[in-house]
């Protein structure tokens, strides 16, 4: 890993052994990109790579020494608008003439060991300052005495580097409307686009589409990330699959409104640029002030989408997910929500983690109800008191008499939202996000609080201290039930309007940071009506998430599927669900749903006491198995092996990292007759080890190569035995 500079070609190369990215210093002082890929190797210039060539119509520079290029055929690092560059900008800052011309020139740089924090925002970090080397690039626009800081952190072992940007005002007043983290001008349009996608119980659907000139864009003006586009792209060479080709990953550590697009000019060069979304932004600023943008994770790989997933998986699991259970398997646990919604009491809730508890269970989550008016969903939320009448004892009570059943206590919150019908409403109506005059808009009855009100994050620190300090608390699922509409905060001026979506998103992040700071011991599960906020940004705060409200096996097989694309398995919350599921009303065998939430944080989440004494006696082999490997399905290497986008059956594998094991996931959901003879190779076993593979004996070669025969599952013969939405697991153990 290093991070040189060439003095006389006024050339960055940033580099380890996996990936170089080289910038270079233009004629005219404005920083250009040469090149992000594979490592290559160090000269003292790469000038042969900067295509300056002139074309005609074009607006140009005309350098000291008579050189002319155009901005419009330049490739660029943080381009602005309006000097000859037609294609959308990076920054946009209006100024007091009404002007939105720039010049911002290198000025200076520093090179440092480490990687510094983000003051206020969740990021990528180290353990010390071997791992990662820091540049820092400084702008400077002369006439607004303004800054930019471009920031780009490099890890030692991994092909990822970590982009910000920050900018600062020493000048008069300005209104930055547009500030991207990142920006790259790729040199070619030859690109796959994948995004994850959906929409409520069905997120994170891979899907891809080849890039074409104009615009290709995802985002999101939810308010948070959302069910519709997660904050990630990849740019994929056309042959690209999940074990070879190139790919460029980017995700956006942030958990509010965000655009990620690529333009492709008339000369195909692919401007991918990433960040807060500029609609709804607009920060005014004054001399002294400065922003500061979230970071950008870019991966590179030449060897597929599984290559690439996993740099995410050790990056997000090692250096972006944060304290006790960042490395720790993840406690079984049981959710009370599918199980009885809102109608529950003391008795209900103690009868249910008594027979968990007997089943091996280790955790009981109560989830949504328990506080104030909250027998629906049209009332209560925002008053954060037990229910005594439910709950005669209080969470107090409660969760003592479940720690002596021999388990661990976790409770539900929704701290960002309120239903009208709330005493906290009646009390400060002024705390929601409403706009004065206009009709609001209620989504699942309920509102949203003014998170960027210091006030009301506050007053949440003050409710839910008061209640984990008198209770036995170890586990907190965090909720968040809707998107943002009318948004305008009573607390702000009309010139600071345009920042209440991202002060929101700060205000979630201090409470975040409040309550993992004061509350080390206590694993955080974030939420949003299922995945509407599965991002980084939360990974950094909550180590793991609830992936989907769909918990059908079926269709978490896509979900699930989609999801590991970026983030690490520890971190997908999966469970096992009554049958017929209550989403889909679907049939599946409660080994299927099992297999399916196997590979996640696994728990219940279904009303165990509704259930035969066979099913108790299977629930409890199940939690003997995922405590035996759940080291192995929660820190193993996941591989990707056939894609329920692509083929009517999915196959997932994880695999030890010393190869001594590995799980393989088999999952048919469609049965078929007289079916084709089938088999998958299996990835990133240790070629010369034997395996025993559910008492059949193979050598990893023969797995990797010839692969793993699943036709006996699929042959006629089993058809009527094994039915619709079969799986099957299959245990790798080195034989020594
Ligand atoms: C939405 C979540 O995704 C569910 O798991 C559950 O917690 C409900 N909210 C409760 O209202």
């Amino acid at each position: 890993m290093n991070i040189i500079y060439h003095e006389t070609s006024k050339t960055f190369h940033i580099y380890n052994d996996k990936i170089s990215y080289i910038m270079k210093v233009l004629p005219n002082n404005h920083l250009g990109h040469l090149y992000f890929g594979k490592a290559i190797k160090d000269r003292d210039s790469f000038d042969h790579m900067l295509e300056l060539y002139p074309r005609d119509m074009a607006a140009y520079y005309e350098a000291s020494d008579g050189t002319r290029f155009s901005l419009e055929h330049v490739k660029q690092e943080y381009p602005s608008f309006g000097h000859g560059d037609q294609r959308l900008p990076a920054y946009d800052i209006k100024q007091s003439n009404g002007s939105r011309i720039c010049e911002f020139e290198y000025d200076h740089h520093t090179i440092i060991q480490g990687k510094p924090k983000l003051k206020g925002l969740p990021a990528t970090y180290v353990e010390s300052d071997e791992e990662a080397m820091t540049l820092i690039i400084t702008l400077k626009d002369h006439l607004l005495n303004m800054y930019i800081d471009l920031s780009y952190s490099i890890y030692k072992d991994l092909a990822v580097l970590c982009r910000n940007t920050k900018f600062y005002l020493e000048g008069e007043s300005v209104v930055l409307d547009r500030a991207m983290s990142m920006c790259l001008d790729l040199p070619h349009a030859n690109f796959n686009l994948i995004e994850l996608t959906g929409a409520w119980s069905r997120e994170r659907h891979m899907h891809t589409r080849p890039l074409d000139h104009g615009i290709t864009a995802i985002q999101s003006l939810r308010g948070h990330s959302s069910h519709q586009f997660n904050p990630f792209i990849a740019l994929t060479s056309k042959e690209c699959n999940e074990f070879s080709g190139e790919v460029y990953g980017f995700s956006f550590v942030y958990s509010g409104n965000f655009l990620a697009q690529v333009e492709v000019d008339p000369y195909n060069v692919s401007r991918v640029t990433m960040g807060i979304h500029p609609h709804m932004f607009s920060n005014v600023m004054h001399t002294g002030d400065s922003f500061q943008s979230p970071e950008v994770v870019m991966v590179y790989s030449e060897k597929g989408l599984n290559d690439m997933s996993h740099t995410y998986h050790t990056l997000y699991s090692t250096r972006l997910a944060r304290g006790k259970y960042r490395d720790q398997v993840r406690p079984i646990l049981i959710n009370n929500w599918e199980g009885t919604y809102f109608d529950f009491n003391e008795e209900k809730i103690l009868s249910m983690a008594k027979t968990a508890s007997s089943l091996g269970i280790e955790l009981f989550v109560l989830d949504d109800g328990w506080f104030g008016a909250r027998n629906h969903d049209r009332a209560g939320l925002g008053d954060w008191y037990c229910n005594y009448d439910k709950l005669p004892h209080g969470i107090e009570g409660l969760s003592r008499e479940i720690e002596k059943l021999g388990m661990k206590f976790g409770l539900w919150f929704e701290p960002e939202s309120v239903n009208k019908d709330s005493d906290l409403y009646r009390t400060h109506p002024e705390w929601t996000l409403e706009t004065p005059g206009r009709k609001s808009s209620p989504s699942r009855n309920q509102f949203l609080l003014d998170f960027s009100n210091p006030l009301v994050i506050n007053y949440m620190k003050e409710r839910m201290d008061d209640i984990i300090g008198k209770s036995k608390i170890s586990y907190i699922k965090w909720d968040m039930n809707r998107s943002m509409s009318e948004v305008y905060s009573a607390c702000s001026n009309a010139n600071e309007q345009g920042m209440v979506y991202h002060k929101f998103i700060l205000g979630v992040y201090e409470l975040y940071d409040y309550l993992t700071t004061k509350y080390p011991d206590i694993l955080f599960e974030s939420c949003s009506s299922g995945g509407a906020r599965f991002d980084p940004g939360m990974l950094y705060y909550a180590p793991q998430a609830w992936t989907s409200d769909d918990t059908d096996a079926i269709e978490r097989l896509k979900i699930q599927y989609g999801s590991s694309l970026v983030y690490p398995i520890s971190s997908l919350g999966a469970h096992v669900s009554a049958s017929p599921n209550h989403q889909l009303h679907r049939h599946v065998s409660i080994e299927t749903r099992a297999n399916v939430a196997y590979f996640g944080t696994f728990g219940y989440e279904l009303d165990i006491n509704k259930m035969t004494a066979e099913e108790h006696e299977i629930i409890k082999q199940q939690v003997a198995f995922m405590k035996q490997y759940r080291h192995l399905f929660q820190f193993g290497t996941f591989y990707r092996i056939l894609s329920p986008f692509e083929n009517d059956d999915t196959v997932w594998m994880s695999v030890a990292k010393d190869l001594s094991e590995a799980i393989v996931g088999y999952y048919r959901p469609m049965s078929r007759i007289n079916a084709p003879y089938m088999k998958v190779k299996l990835q990133g076993l240790d070629p010369n080890k034997l395996y025993d593979v559910n008492g059949s004996l193979h050598y990893g070669d023969e797995l990797m190569n010839y692969g793993l025969s699943l036709t006996d599952s699929t042959s006629s013969h089993n058809y009527e035995k094994h039915g619709d939405y079969f799986s099957k697991l299959f245990i790798l153990k080195e034989v020594k």
